[in-house]
């Protein structure tokens, strides 16, 4: 049996994007993708169990159908959140073009951006009251890219790879538009990180170079050994107390409002008082640092311990990941924090 399928954190920073709110972005990662990332975990550990000479054939049947449901709906919305959000802490502008490549492929293959655009948007719009995905993907058959929508989480053109998905289900949008669906599609478009879509673009025709510093979270530490993934970190904690990672849950004053909960036997801490709490801390354990979404918070945080000789590794995807594959958590506690001087 292999690991279970791990989470992939946020790209977007989804307290700085352009009209669409933390509350639907955060809730819709969390609870939607998180949930299908959950389920097909599940279904998967229960299929490596499956007697398969002695399974009723309903039951092989429905796990098998759940699990490319689950299957679909975690690469889609792991695709529509990695084509949202701005560069760094700028949100988006909606005023980005695609890059070269891409562009000179829309144009070729629709006419014009504008062309493409218009088509992309009523498809998209289409599918309001329904549920769905509208997609741009790469068809090498057809050699071409083409706009198409999916019915639910399991349809597609066979062999052609998505580069752009727009999650069309109520859940994706109703927090923040109601009913809403065309507002909230041309929203997402003003919201577009086209530098990423044409990197998907580009690897999908099989021309990538260097795109993995596009996938990596703003400010999550370049260097692998500093990250630790929610996944490693759940098996850490079972650990007796020598291997057990310190976990430090760091926090800017501003975003402090922003949080309800932390891990269990964390200590929270301003990020700029660092020089005060460090020393406080063992060099002989592993430490696992934290913050909202794993971006530049715990990186330069991360970064700095690792040069003052901590063993000490920034949580991919931060407490937002640790939420989405359902990891337990206790109430704020921020008896331990710096106030500002
Ligand atoms: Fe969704």
């Amino acid at each position: 049996m292999s690991a279970n399928v791990a989470v992939r954190p946020f790209l977007l920073k989804p307290q700085w994007m352009n009209g669409l709110s933390e509350r639907l972005l955060v809730s819709h990662y969390v609870n939607n993708y998180g949930g299908a990332l959950r389920r097909l975990n599940a279904i998967r550990a229960r299929l490596a169990a499956l007697d398969w000479e002695r399974t009723p054939v309903f039951e092989i049947n429905g796990l098998k159908w759940e699990e490319l449901i689950a299957g679909g709906s975690v690469i889609l919305h792991e695709i529509y959140f990695d084509s949202l959000g701005g560069h760094g802490d700028d949100p988006p502008t909606g005023l980005i073009e695609p890059p070269t490549g891409l562009t000179q492929a829309l144009e070729r293959d629709f006419g014009s951006i504008s062309a493409w655009t218009a088509e992309f948007t009523a498809m998209a719009k289409a599918l309001a009251g329904g549920s769905g995905w509208a997609i741009l993907a790469w068809s090498e058959r057809l050699g071409r890219l083409v706009n198409h929508w999916a019915a639910d989480h399991a349809h597609n053109l066979p062999a052609a790879i998505p580069i752009l998905a727009i999650d069309m289900y109520e859940h994706a949008y109703h927090l923040d538009f109601g009913a809403k669906a065309a507002a909230y599609v041309d929203q997402v478009m003003a919201n577009l990180n086209w530098a990423r879509i044409g990197a998907r673009y580009r690897m999908a025709i099989g021309d990538e170079a260097g795109e993995d510093a596009l996938f990596l979270p703003f400010g999550a530490p370049v260097d692998e050994e500093a990250r630790i993934s929610v996944e490693e970190l759940s098996v850490a904690l079972k650990h007796d107390d020598e291997r057990r990672p310190i976990l430090l849950d760091l926090c800017q004053p501003r975003d402090l409002p922003r949080r309800t909960d932390m891990l269990a036997g964390a200590s929270m801490h301003a990020p700029a008082a660092l020089s005060q709490w460090v020393e406080e801390l063992p060099r002989d354990r592993p430490i696992a640092v934290y913050c909202i979404c794993g971006f530049q918070v715990s990186g330069t945080a991360v970064t700095e311990l690792r040069q003052r000789g901590y063993d000490a590794r920034a949580l991919a995807g931060g407490i937002t990941a640790w939420h989405a594959i359902g990891g337990a958590t206790v109430p704020l506690d921020t008896s331990t924090y710096e106030q500002a001087t």
